[in-house]
């Protein structure tokens, strides 16, 4: 069998930490179950532009789409803040989401029953929580035009981005929302906001085709996002599947992400279309940013990131006994009491990115 190509893209901030505890995982996965990655690394977001002037160099793009899968960590902070708008960090990131044509950011919000009490909500509503957000990730606001800041002949400035959609992009995410439903608990809730935006009417229309010519197994509902932002905190165990436009989905998956305790547990699988073998294009991304606040200190928390490498195994690689392993591994450390800082506990034992990373390859020897 061929060897597995990755492309690691630490980037900026805590990225180059977290990523490094994935490392310890791939050498694991080599050395104790026999499978080779053919791991190459590259440069995004600030560190990208520090070396090549631009947050995404074209030779880095096409390392990507030669990849079988990309892992990266984080883009952004300070250092950048002063760049042109178009030489920024997150330009590199959201320019290799679009050119790969990741159009499906898959963020799973799954609560883990050694972290019921890192949350800051009540245990009862967030104990056993296990849903999917999928967010459309190549369009609406984020890519829409005409966008830009003009000049007004009265002497003020006027900002403006579109926030537009295709038939065909809602029905592909759609899709993807839906084919995820039958694998979980057949039930998809969109998310909009078609009491105001015609872009939202159309994509509440196209759901409802979607779901009467193809998936009538599968429960569709409907939201406005103030709703759904409000449902999320009140009631999120509600929700199996949840599909949303790029700018909502940003917004909501935020907010689930703290009902699992710390933005730092959440993993993340962005996808392209399928191709005539069935393989999608990937790239797998904790939901966290940069974090420069805590760089190179050797806190930040590396589990979404484990974690992101697990989604990776699952749905790039077929390989989900692996994957389950690196899922039971991060169970059985928290169960274990090691905590990072940010989901620290009374009780617990604090440690490092560092010590973080080696329990969980402790753990995964145990299983093997
Ligand atoms: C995310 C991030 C990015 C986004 C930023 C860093 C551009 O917030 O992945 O959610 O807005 O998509
Ligand atoms: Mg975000």
């Amino acid at each position: 069998m061929a060897a597995k190509k990755l492309l690691i893209l630490p980037g900026d901030g805590i990225g180059v930490e977290v990523m490094a505890q994935v490392r310890r995982i791939i050498e694991w996965m080599a050395k104790k179950r026999g499978v080779a990655f053919d791991v190459t690394e590259g440069l995004i977001g600030g560190a990208a532009y520090d070396v090549h002037g631009t947050p995404l160099a074209d030779s880095t793009l096409t390392d990507a789409m030669a990849a079988d899968a990309v892992l990266l960590g984080a883009v952004g902070g300070p250092k950048w803040d002063g760049l042109p708008f178009d030489k920024k960090p997150e330009r590199g990131l959201l320019k290799i989401r679009k050119d790969m044509g990741l159009f499906a950011n898959l963020r799973p919000a799954v609560v883990f029953d050694a972290l019921v009490e890192a949350s800051t909500l009540k245990p009862e509503v967030v104990a056993g929580l296990d849903m999917m957000i999928v967010r459309e990730l190549t369009g609406g606001l984020y890519f829409g035009e005409p966008r830009g800041i003009e000049q007004l002949p009265d002497g003020q400035r006027r900002g403006f981005n579109t926030l537009s959609y295709t038939t065909s992009e809602i029905q592909r995410i759609g899709r993807v929302a839906f084919e995820l439903a039958r694998k979980r608990n057949k039930k998809v809730c969109s998310v909009d906001k078609a009491n105001v935006l015609e872009c939202t009417v159309l994509w509440r229309e196209e759901m409802i085709k979607l779901q009467q010519a193809e998936y009538p197994d599968v429960e569709l509902s409907h939201m406005y996002v103030d709703n759904a932002a409000m449902q999320l905190v009140r009631n999120p165990k509600q929700f199996d599947v949840m599909v949303t436009e790029n700018t909502f989905g940003d917004i909501l998956s935020d907010c689930a992400a703290m009902l699992t305790g710390s933005l730092g547990m959440l993993p993340s699988a962005s996808l392209g279309a399928e191709d005539a073998q069935g393989r999608r294009k990937a790239l797998y991304e904790p939901i966290h940013g940069s974090a420069p606040d805590i760089a190179g200190k050797d806190i930040a928390n590396p589990l979404a990131t484990v974690l992101s490498f697990g989604m990776c195994l699952r749905y790039s690689f077929d390989m989900a006994a692996e994957a389950d392993m690196i899922d039971a591994a991060v169970k059985n450390v928290l169960k274990g009491g090691l905590r990072t800082a940010d989901i620290m506990q009374p009780g617990k034992a604090k440690v490092s990115t560092t010590v973080m990373g080696e329990a969980i390859v402790r753990e995964l020897d145990k299983m093997a």
